[in-house]
């Protein structure tokens, strides 16, 4: 496994790579390396010989700058943790001017309404610094396909946007949620919950799992009254928000469609920490 720090070191190893008529995948991630991000990787290497996992904590994402501060920085252990694929996996770990120069600015994009809903409604700009920090990691090596969980469902419909707004000739694959076996969705955060949290953050899990068992015979408005009393009911965890929405837009479901496929989407505090998850419903 390589690391390397420095736009220019990335782009002399990946000319090496294209010149022996390879290609490269690309797993974009902020660090914190759990087995949801191996399942990426593995899936990566599947289709490449070469892939790339950049770790960057990306300022221009956070609107709150405590979750910033606190967001787990952990490159020694990610490299350690990364360390069996060998030659295959390139460790991208750069500093935020090398990323963004002298600029720590987001870009504005227009995603077609799917930026102003849940995460982005709640987390205003969220997106725009996503969809800024890609294009710039996207753009130093243009790798051929890059590989997004779908427990950030919406963060992956964003990219796929993001691709064709900025033309770039980059497959977007999503790839399934990665669980516990307690059913809680991997996740960087998760580091930073106590044992007590632990034992009660798999209900997130369970209350989807419900919401889908309900799916067939309720509306979308009963399930979420239904979702929202057990939440009130429940110590611990805090329901932010829960929707039930259209995979390919995201617009909440007001009448069932045969034809259509909606999600189920879910945020929920746990003490100051945010988790996000999501299940498909039919
Ligand atoms: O999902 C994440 O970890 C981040 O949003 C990403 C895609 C690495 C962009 O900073």
């Amino acid at each position: 496994m390589h690391l390397i720090y420095s736009k220019k070191e990335l782009q002399d190893l990946v000319a090496m790579i294209r010149r022996k008529g390879q290609s490269i995948g690309f797993v974009p991630t902020m660090g914190a390396l759990h087995q949801g991000h191996t399942s990426l990787i593995v899936e990566a290497l599947k289709k490449h010989p070469v892939v790339v996992v950049s770790i960057f904590v990306n300022p221009t994402q956070f609107n709150n700058a405590q979750d910033l501060e606190k967001y787990p920085r952990t490159l020694d252990q990610d490299a350690q943790f990364l360390s069996d694929y060998k030659d295959r996996v390139v460790i991208y770990a750069p500093s935020t001017r090398e990323v963004y120069k002298n600029t720590v600015q987001s870009t504005p994009y227009n995603f077609e309404g799917i930026e102003h809903v849940m995460e982005g409604e709640h987390r205003p700009g969220h997106f725009d610094g996503v969809g800024t920090v890609l294009n710039l990691l996207f753009r130093q090596f243009m790798p051929d396909e890059a590989f997004f969980g779908e427990k950030d469902y919406q963060q992956l419909l964003i990219v796929k946007k993001l691709v064709s707004i900025e033309k770039l000739a980059i497959k977007i694959t999503g790839c399934p949620i990665h669980r516990q076996s307690d059913g809680l969705a991997m996740s960087s955060r998760n580091k930073r919950l106590t044992p007590e949290q632990l034992k009660v953050a798999p209900f997130i899990y369970a209350s989807l799992q419900m919401a889908k068992k309900r799916f067939s015979t309720k509306s979308a408005l009963e399930i979420k009254k239904m979702i929202e009393q057990g939440y009130a009911q429940h110590e611990g965890l805090e329901l932010e928000y829960f929707e039930i929405a259209n995979i390919k837009n995201l617009k909440p479901l007001s009448r069932k469609r045969n034809n259509q496929k909606y999600r189920a989407f879910i945020a929920v505090f746990s003490g100051e920490i945010r988790l996000i998850d999501n299940i498909a419903l039919n």
